[in-house]
């Protein structure tokens, strides 16, 4: 048996969650520990899209589903994925999971029109100001939204001082009365009452079984909160080590953690991107690719696939292996680049660096490759066009690590297992 993270390599929507269903099949358990519904993640099986922000993606393949601890959770937000499936969900939400609460969605955009041209582009989920909350120590927990009690007298006094934020920093109001919030959440935590259980517990003992987890990570690891593009980041740490944190399991070895890295880069929201494509190409691929978020229908920027971003990601995560998701979505192009390393000032740069003035400063060094022509339809790593196997083998040779899984689609069958 083994335990398997899925994280993303870079800016997010890299295909997690393909590949989390794809390797649900052989888990026991998939579990969520970062990001809340900021996160999208799509499952295509037989021609039907799914879209999970919060559920697991393990759901389709009916294994149990754990939110645990480590996630900021909008309780309407999965009502109403759990309303459209059809399948059976058995389904665990850790009592010390952080809720998004009414007042958080509007703080994350007043503070997003209050930066202005600064603004980091947030998915406008309530996600920053949930896990602010977490770090204030001034959040409201699953095991409250399901105690009426609990939860009115957590109401009582978070929505007063949210109101006050709103109001007098920036002129908003609130989005609806603390009797209106009461009533609403008080329905959720009852509905929700029965998937009451403790996630950190459950993991712990599963590993010591020797079950098979599957860790599915949400958003990229450029977006973390302290590895990342700072500020141009998510509030929570979307890097591997980041599980034991957010599950509440002790330190130990994982057998796979595989980067789910695209065959060329996007980033949803503001921040730098030295590879980024303005203009036709750019165009071109965000069409082909339909890069388009998940969570927000907002455009993706897109650029050439960044080696300086995956060697920096590979070492912070520790990756085994790689995925390299969406390789046809490069068909047709005449010549394709891809960035090996950064040019700043004089000095070659191999890293990203921390500084943010010095990263929007870099230039990138490519490597010009051919392109190719493929469709969706190859089974084994050998069908696909020379000069795509090519493409994947400069990219493993580059980064030292081996891309065990090729997906050329977003159907679950159209993936090259090697
Ligand atoms: P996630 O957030 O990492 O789970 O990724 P998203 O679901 O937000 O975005 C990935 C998008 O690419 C989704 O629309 C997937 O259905 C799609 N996709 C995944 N793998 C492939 C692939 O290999 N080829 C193509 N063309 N699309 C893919
Ligand atoms: P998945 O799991 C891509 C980005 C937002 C913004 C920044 C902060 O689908 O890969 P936030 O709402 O988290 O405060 O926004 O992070 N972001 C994502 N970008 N994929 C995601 O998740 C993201 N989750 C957050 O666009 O730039
Ligand atoms: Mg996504």
């Amino acid at each position: 048996m083994t335990s398997t993270i899925v994280i993303g390599a870079q800016w997010g929507d890299e295909g997690k969650g393909k590949v989390v269903d794809l390797l649900a099949k052989d888990a026991d358990l998939v579990v969520r520990f970062n990001g809340g519904n900021n996160a999208g993640h799509t499952v295509v099986v037989q021609g039907k899209k799914y879209k999970f922000h919060l559920m697991p993606s393990g759901a389709i393949q009916e294994k149990k589903c754990l939110v645990a601890a480590g996630i900021a959770l909008d309780p309407n937000v999965l009502k109403k994925e759990l309303g459209q499936l059809e399948q059976e969900i058995d389904l665990v939400i850790d009592p010390r999971t952080q809720i998004i609460m009414p007042w958080h969605n509007a703080l994350d955009n007043a503070k997003e029109t209050a930066k202005g041209k600064g603004k980091i582009g947030t998915t406008g989920r309530g996600v920053g100001p949930c896990y602010a909350d977490r770090a204030s120590r001034t959040g409201i927990r699953f095991c409250e939204l399901v105690d009426s009690e609990k939860l009115k007298e957590k109401i009582g006094t978070g929505f007063e001082a949210k109101e006050k934020i709103l109001k007098n920093v920036y002129g908003a109001e609130m989005p609806a009365s603390k009797e209106e919030i009461f009533a609403e959440y008080n329905a959720l935590g009852k509905e929700f009452a029965s998937y009451y259980g403790d996630v950190s517990l459950k993991v712990s003992n599963a590993l010591k079984e020797g079950k098979n987890v599957l860790f599915e990570g949400a958003q990229g690891t450029f977006l973390d909160n302290d590895f990342g593009t700072y500020p141009y980041v998510t509030s929570s740490h979307p890097t591997a080590g980041a599980i034991f944190t957010g599950v509440g399991i002790g330190v130990r070895p994982i057998e796979r953690i595989i980067g789910i890295v695209k065959a060329y880069t996007t980033r949803v929201g503001e921040g730098p991107f030295v590879t980024e494509l303005e203009g036709k190409l750019g165009d071109e691929i965000r069409e082909k690719g339909k890069e388009f978020g998940t969570t927000t229908g907002r455009p993706r920027r897109v650029g050439w696939l960044d080696l300086v971003l995956l060697k920096t990601s590979i070492r912070l995560n520790g990756f085994t292996e790689i995925a390299l998701t969406k390789l046809d979505v490069l068909t047709g192009l005449e010549k394709i680049m891809v960035c090996t390393e950064y040019k700043w000032e004089r000095e070659k740069i191999q890293e990203l660096p921390a500084d943010l003035e010095k990263l929007s400063k870099c230039k990138p060094v490519y490597k010009e490759m051919p392109g190719f022509e493929m469709d969706s339809s190859a089974t084994s790593f050998g069908q696909l066009p020379k000069e795509a196997q090519d493409y994947v083998a400069f990219v493993e040779k580059e980064l030292g690590i081996e891309a065990k899984i090729v997906s050329i689609g977003p159907g679950r069958e159209e993936t090259i297992v090697r």
